[in-house]
């Protein structure tokens, strides 16, 4: 049930009198903040919007809509505050009812679904053969989410595993395999062997294009301090002067000094790249012997493309191996996908792709390349290479034509990092202009983690940081923080070890999802382990610990109840009669509103606040009224309708975010 909804529906029947053209003045209806304006809120606009339309004054406008709401049994009562602000209190028996029809139901409050559209959603999608790092864990946390909210409203919904398994990096690691391989290193850990190999060429790959690019990073770096002295000099003569240009300058003088802090941290970073390999013999050795390895890579990687029998061969080998490796990570995050097709499956569809762009005008030749050149954009989009190589671009545009075939969506969701936006600004323009119109196609774009430092995370040495071993990491830091001795002792809480170390890892593992979906997905985030894993403030475990404080209730409520002469008469009446009892089931009804919300712009975000709230209503509830001493029968029996309901939505909530939970913590 859309509680939202159902209100402006039930405010709809009093407008259609007044007005035609009522839906637009359905929005300026809200729930409110603060209980003194009731549940939900009609703003002054809405008065004045249709006062203007029918002449008349706002309040006497507000108080005849409000009187009419009167009369209607769903609400307890209707105000009229202010200029014309109408403030509406939903009915308490209302309330009981939908209260006791969510127990009822295995899904809740959520109703029904209404219009089913189908979704793909293209996430996770990591380039195999290097290793997965903390940046993944965006796009494949975000997108589980979005999956799983849109089946709940009753979509149909394909999940796509875009796999990087035919890029660069192959080239990288064949390159590595047949002049670095290590055969007993490889025998033992092909995986490890290869990201080792990985690692290599790019380090040397890093450190001779360091090489190269150093001297001009130094000589723009002087350019800069160059006009840093020339804008200093020209603010102090501007500021004795008091010109007007002073201001601009103070601002260009601030962009300057930025400019130059960039340069020296770049500088800072080709140098340590440089001392890297430098200090190191053996890496200097193979720095030399193998010149311009980036251009030796790259022509890997075009035999693999060109079916050479060896790179392709060697490719088939690795390939297994890097995909178990990520396989391991999705079973720890509990991660499934319908499908892993991954741009190797493309291969085959990349010349044909460019053969009917061409056809149909749409692409041209330019330089010896093909190019679609894109309405409102200078540079065009390349699809084919002048060597004959296809790009990014071109296996994205085959794959969308492979979808429309296959799944006949409406919607293609790219949950990708925010730094490819052009790449698929470019790409849905293209799209449009090869007359691909009947799918809307969305960029669900996210911010990057940062560590402590406000830079991309990373570890002291400047490599990025595994997955795995992140993970481990935060189940540790929660069996510290949620199974410490004194904590469980406080708790009157035996666990087994294995019951500590379950609740770790699903607090652990839970921690690392919440704290990456509770920041809006547009934002950066810094990644702090220590604060993840607390148990208070907007964190899983606040959320975890909540579900298990409703579970605890209703253990003891049933012993209490068995304990009890079972031949007494009980009373099943349901009446919310203490504000916060109110409060509390108001927000458990809210459930399905947070959802359509958080899809409006695919943020679930919006579900992990609307648990965040719901959790703090429960701790107050919890603290003033009183459930196992309630003070009658019928009290006792509504607050454990609302404890159980705030159980199982919490849970539920949870799962949609495929976040686990105990019944114990
Ligand atoms: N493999 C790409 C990367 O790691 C992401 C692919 C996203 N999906 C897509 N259809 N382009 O950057």
């Amino acid at each position: 049930m859309r509680l939202l909804e159902t209100v402006r529906r039930h405010v709809q029947q009093v407008l259609d009198s007044l007005t035609s053209g009522s839906s637009d003045l359905l929005l300026r209806i809200t729930a409110t903040r603060d209980p003194q304006f009731g549940d939900f809120q009609a703003n002054l606009s809405l008065a004045m919007v249709l006062g203007k339309q029918l002449g008349r004054e706002p309040v006497e406008l507000a108080n005849q809509i409000a009187a009419s709401l009167r009369l209607d049994p769903f609400f307890a009562s209707v105000e009229v505050a202010g200029r014309g602000y109408i403030n509406m209190q939903l009915a308490d028996a209302w309330i009981v009812e939908q209260s006791s029809a969510a127990e009822a139901s295995d899904r809740l409050t959520i109703s029904a679904p209404e219009t089913c559209k189908t979704y793909i959603v293209d996430f996770s999608s990591p380039n195999v053969a290097k290793p997965m790092h903390v940046g993944h864990i965006r796009s494949t946390v975000i997108g589980d989410a979005i999956v799983r909210i849109l089946r709940c409203l009753g979509h149909r919904v394909i999940s796509d595993n875009h796999l990087g398994d035919w890029g660069t990096q192959f080239g990288m690691v064949i390159y590595g395999y047949k002049n670095f391989n290590a055969p007993q290193a490889f025998a033992a850990n092909p995986v490890a062997e290869l990201s080792r190999q990985y690692r290599l060429v790019q380090q040397i790959i890093g450190y001779q294009s360091a090489k190269t690019s150093i001297d001009s990073a130094r000589r723009e770096r002087e350019v800069l301090s160059q006009r840093l002295i020339e804008t200093q000099k020209a603010l102090s003569t501007a500021s004795s002067q008091k010109n007007p240009e002073e201001k601009k300058l103070a601002k260009q003088l601030k962009s300057i000094d930025r400019g130059i802090k960039d340069a020296d941290e770049g500088i800072e970073e080709l140098q340590i790249k440089i001392a890297a390999v430098e200090q190191e013999p053996d890496l200097l050795a193979i720095a030399s012997k193998h010149a311009d390895l980036e251009s030796r890579v790259l022509s890997e990687t075009a035999k693999l493309h060109s079916g050479d029998a060896e790179n392709l061969r060697l490719w088939h080998a690795f390939l297994p191996h890097c995909k178990a490796e990520i396989q391991h990570i999705y079973d720890r995050l509990g991660v499934q996908f319908d499908y892993e097709l991954g741009e190797s499956f493309y291969h085959s569809m990349l010349a044909p792709t460019v053969d009917s762009l061409l056809q149909r005008g749409v692409a041209v030749e330019s330089q010896g390349a093909v190019c679609v050149f894109l309405d409102g954009f200078d540079a065009p989009m390349i699809i084919r290479k002048q060597d004959g190589a296809f790009l990014y671009s071109t296996t994205d545009l085959a794959t969308v034509e492979y979808r429309m075939k296959t799944f006949s969506p409406d919607v293609i969701l790219y949950v990708v990092d925010h730094r490819q936006s052009d790449h698929f600004q470019k790409f849905f323009r293209c799209l449009k202009q090869t007359g691909l119109s009947e799918v809307e196609l969305r960029h669900i774009s996210f911010g990057t983690v940062l560590g402590k430092d406000g830079r991309p995370f990373k570890t002291r040495s400047g490599s990025v940081v595994g997955l795995e071993p992140l993970l481990d990491e935060a189940v540790a830091r929660a069996l510290k923080v949620v199974c410490d001795p004194s904590r469980l002792q406080n708790a009157s809480l035996i666990l087994s070890e294995d019951e500590k170390q379950h609740v770790a890892s699903v607090v652990g593992i839970g921690a690392i999802k919440y704290a990456d979906l509770s920041h809006h997905r547009e934002n950066d985030y810094e990644f702090d382990l220590d604060k993840m894993v607390q148990l208070e403030g907007n964190t899983a475990a606040y959320i975890q610990y909540s579900f298990a404080r409703t579970q605890n209730i209703l253990r003891k409520l049933a012993d209490k109840v068995a304990a009890e002469d079972s031949t007494a008469p009980r009373n099943f009446e349901i009446a919310f009669d203490h504000p916060l009892d109110r409060a509390l089931a108001i927000q458990i009804l809210r459930f399905e509103d947070s959802l359509h919300q958080s899809m409006v712009d695919y943020a679930p975000s919006v579900v992990t606040e609307y648990l965040y709230e719901l959790a703090k209503l429960f701790a107050s509830f919890f603290d003033q009224c009183p459930v196992l001493r309630a003070e009658t029968p019928t009290q006792q029996d509504s607050r454990r309708l609302l404890v159980y309901l705030t159980g199982k939505t919490l849970k539920q909530g949870l799962d949609l975010l495929n976040i686990q939970t105990v019944d114990r913590m």
